[in-house]
């Protein structure tokens, strides 16, 4: 499952596949908006163009969904690692920066940094939701039982 590392707060974020990014910043209490995006957005519509991230690994640019019809008009004059947060889903893991309009002191080193240290691997098998973990049991005796069946027949 795919990782993200959010440069400007330092902090590695697991996240479901195809789980929408500003989604995932809003869950995790990671604040996506300047001054003018906290005072109002749109809720992530893709109309305020306040919710800009960068990827800043160079894999990670397809680590995301491509832009959308909505960011390609949105992003015309932004660089081409811009996104609206609200606009990507998550694919795979990625190293984001926050309000990149907004400077980050000691942008190199950290940025570097960020880069270098490797994404961990995240969880591999989704999380079973609470009160359900019985049912894992329930369906290995189940697939154990069809199994049994299928060498009888054989
Ligand atoms: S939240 Fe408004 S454009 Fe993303």
């Amino acid at each position: 499952m795919p990782v993200i590392r959010f440069v400007r707060e330092g902090r590695d974020v697991e996240c479901f596949p195809g789980e929408n990014l500003r989604d995932v910043a809003v869950r995790e209490g990671i604040q996506l908006y300047g001054l003018k995006g906290q005072l109002g957005n749109c809720g992530g519509c893709g109309q305020c163009s306040t919710c800009f991230v960068s990827v800043v690994d160079e894999s990670g640019r397809e680590a995301l969904t491509a832009r959308t019809p909505v960011e390609e008009s949105k992003l015309r004059r932004r660089p081409e690692e811009w996104r609206l947060a609200c606009q990507a889903l998550v694919e795979r893991s990625a190293l984001v920066l926050t309000r990149p309009q907004v400077r980050l002191p000691d942008a190199e080193q950290r940025l570097e940094a960020a880069r270098q240290a490797p994404l961990p691997e995240g969880p591999i098998a989704w999380p079973v939701p609470p009160g359900m973990e019985e049912s894992d049991d329930e369906l290995d005796e189940l697939s154990e039982a069809i199994t049994a069946k299928a060498d009888e027949e054989a």
